[in-house]
């Protein structure tokens, strides 16, 4: 623990007398954190708190968020920046690294993760075992599991070196098993990485070219996708993120513990809300709809929720919405394709939602991924390619947070507490004396 301590809170219980200094942890910006750990030494009891809302479960110099004021950064650096200037690898080195890269090391990074795009033509043989409905993010949380048993022998997390190699060959697979999944789901032949074209143009390469005929890049997706890596390379605790974290905090194999979060990431109140933000969009159908719809997401007996509204964090416009609202325009417009009917309807269901008392009170904005998805089938990602897009960007902030708690020495197992609600001790009763 670095966060420095300036503060310390007392809490007495009560009834025993019994107290507990604890101190008050401050980082660089951004609320101060209480230190329970010796809570449970002192007085007894836990802290408890479902869905993790008010706890911090670890320090970290990775991402800041300030979810009110609307502010994201990467190692100090604003996404409005980075989304304007930099490149996606240039953002995984940050990430990964803590600083921004001169030439010569951006130079030899991104050579680093060219050298590992190839997979081992076994692994492709993985793929024959799905069905050819199986969803990709299903195939690349598998597949990328499997990785573990590829690399088992050479991977000691407690070296340096060989967590490095890891870093760039996750890094640099991820592209090639998301597009060898989607051609498995199209029944197309697989296509082999062209470590000539950079990372997002070779995204593409994969996913669209064909052996028959020459595929033409256009460089206008390849820099709609490379700001789209870039805007969801980290978001600091988020649900994938803990989950990598919790899962390599037992010292398991680093592939498994990016797998575990691969799956965390594709359900819909995470990562999966782009694919179901387009579905909604169609179901929804036309702007007359759209106040049926918001009723129906108003309504707590109903399932149905407004995807791509609302976030854990940020009480006030999701920075990364912004850009990419901005980028749909752009996109849409040199695509020649501005009057997508599409970004039209999320247009004017962003304005009457934002208008709407319910959605006002409770401080529900466009998310990150309320309009990724119109961007992605403008230049022509499958619907079901959506969340494995994101999977691709966010490999690099799993791969750092995972990097900054295995290098840390004070590491320990994730080990969450509860409060137990079950049955009191009782006997065990013979089958023939049970009602
Ligand atoms: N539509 C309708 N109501 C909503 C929505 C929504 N999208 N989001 C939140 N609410 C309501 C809740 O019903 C709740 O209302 P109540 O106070 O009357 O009970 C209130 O707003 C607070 O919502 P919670 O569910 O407590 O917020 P939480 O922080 O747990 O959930 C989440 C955040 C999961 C993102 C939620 O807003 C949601 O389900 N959004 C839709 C899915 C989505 O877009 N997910 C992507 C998030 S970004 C990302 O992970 C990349």
């Amino acid at each position: 623990m670095t966060g420095k301590t300036e503060t310390t809170f007392e809490l007495t219980d009560s009834a025993s007398g019994r107290s507990s200094q604890l101190p008050v942890r401050t980082g660089t910006i951004g609320p101060a954190a209480l230190d329970i750990a010796a809570l449970h030494k002192d007085l007894g009891v836990f802290t408890y708190d479902p869905g993790f809302g008010a706890t911090a479960a670890t320090e970290s110099r990775i991402t800041y968020i300030d979810g009110d004021a609307g502010v994201l950064l990467y190692r100090g650096y604003p996404i409005e920046q980075l989304a304007e200037r930099s490149s996606f690898m240039e953002v995984a080195y940050l990430l990964l690294l803590g600083e921004l890269p001169t030439s010569r090391q951006l130079e030899e990074f991104t050579g680093n993760i060219r050298y590992h795009t190839m997979l081992n033509e076994t692994l492709l043989r993985f793929f024959n075992g799905f069905h050819h409905n199986a969803h990709p993010m299903a195939m690349v949380s598998a597949v990328v599991a499997s990785m573990s048993a590829f690399y088992h022998d050479t991977m000691d997390i407690h070296n340096p070196r060989h967590r490095e190699i890891f870093s760039h060959r996750i890094i640099a697979k991820l592209p090639t098993i998301a597009a060898a999944a989607h051609k498995h789901s199209v029944g197309q032949p697989f296509i082999y990485p062209r470590n000539d074209l950079d990372y997002a143009a070779n995204v593409l390469h994969m996913v669209f070219a064909v052996p028959c005929e020459p595929y033409k890049l256009d460089p206008i997706a390849s820099e709609a996708l490379d700001l789209l890596f870039i805007l969801h390379a980290d978001h600091e605790q988020n649900a994938s993120t803990s989950t990598v974290r919790l899962a390599g905090s037992t010292g398991a194999n680093p592939y498994a513990a990016i797998s575990a979060g691969v799956s965390a990431l594709w359900g819909p109140a995470h990562g999966g809300a782009n694919e179901a933000v387009l579905a909604m969009l169609e179901q929804i159908g036309s702007a007359d709809n759209i106040p049926k719809y918001l009723a129906m997401a108003k309504d707590k007996s109903s399932h149905f929720r407004l995807m791509g509204f609302g976030h854990r964090v940020y009480k006030n416009f999701d920075p990364r919405a912004k850009i990419i609202r901005a980028m749909c325009h752009k996109v849409l417009a040199r695509l020649g394709r501005s009057d997508n009917p599409l970004f039209e309807l999320a247009l004017r269901l962003e304005e009457i939602a934002l208008k709407d008392e319910y959605f006002v009170s409770r401080k529900l904005y466009p998310n990150v991924d309320f309009y990724s998805g119109v961007i992605y089938s403008a230049i022509g990602i499958p619907r079901s390619m959506f969340t494995v897009m994101f999977a691709i960007a966010r490999t690099v902030g799993w791969v750092a947070h995972w990097q900054e708690m295995i290098s840390d020495p004070l590491m320990r197992i994730g080990r969450p507490r509860q409060l137990y609600t079950g049955p009191t001790r009782r006997d065990y009763l013979e089958i023939a004396k049970r009602a």
